[in-house]
């Protein structure tokens, strides 16, 4: 399984061939200048909630790979609007079966609205297990007490936290996270993107590492590897 970072919330995850591209949002992003939103792959499309930074160029990359979107109804309607077909519309709690694995819609605390102020539906995070590895995607949320249900449900290998405080939990919280979700291997998202959200990257890193866990924050364009289980001593 291989990982590439776009920026902000932004992910490319190659599952067993399959591209999956999370929350794309990368043209109007001043930190992701150097990628190129033209050139990437995807299969599949998800996103998280209708907030522009999480939706800016899904329709551009939709329209230019064929990609199935996988969104909440509200935002599949608000597509349909903008000539995307190949859509699956699902909604929090539902599970469904693709060719890479399956996806969880799971509770984001958050909210959603779509760029032009209509109505986004409720934001969502998804958990994807698949023959490779399970993860977690929070997308935009508040620490919350029914992460403890993704901890119960599956085992999750690693989870995207967001960690920039302000719009969502931060470091502190998502920490606490990882104890809810029994997972840590975390990927930040969510910081630095704009002043609100600017974070100390190093203290971060320090706070997971002194609590026994793994913070791993990409550079934008850097792809990772993940291989076999990290065992964190
Ligand atoms: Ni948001
Ligand atoms: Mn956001």
């Amino acid at each position: 399984m291989n990982i590439t970072y776009y920026g902000h919330s932004c992910f490319g995850i190659e599952i067993n061939g399959k591209y999956l591209l999370f929350d794309p949002f990368i043209t109007h992003n001043e930190l992701a200048k150097n990628i190129d939103a033209n050139t990437i792959k995807a299969d599949y499309i998800l996103i998280s909630h209708g907030h522009e930074d999480h939706i800016a160029d899904a329709v551009s990359i939709a329209q230019r790979t064929g990609a199935l979107v996988i969104c909440n109804w509200e935002i599949h309607l608000w597509l349909k609007k903008q000539g995307i077909e190949n859509i699956h519309p699902m909604n929090t709690g539902g599970k469904k079966m693709f060719d890479f694995g399956s996806v969880k819609c799971v509770k984001a605390e958050h909210s959603s609205s779509m760029p032009d102020g209509s109505n986004g539906g409720n934001p969502m995070g998804f958990v994807i297990e698949s023959s490779d590895k399970n993860f977690y995607y929070a997308g935009d949320t508040a620490l919350t007490y029914d992460m403890k249900l993704i901890g119960e449900y599956r085992h999750i290998d690693f989870a995207f936290l967001p960690i920039g405080d302000n719009f969502t939990m931060g470091v502190d919280n998502a920490i606490i996270a990882t104890k809810f979700i029994n997972c840590n291997d975390i990927i930040g998202m969510h910081y630095d993107t704009f002043g609100f959200i600017k974070i100390d990257k190093s203290e971060a890193i320090h706070k997971f590492k002194i609590q026994g866990k793994k913070l791993t924050l990409l550079e934008i364009g850097e792809t990772i590897e993940k291989g076999a289980n990290l065992i964190i001593s």
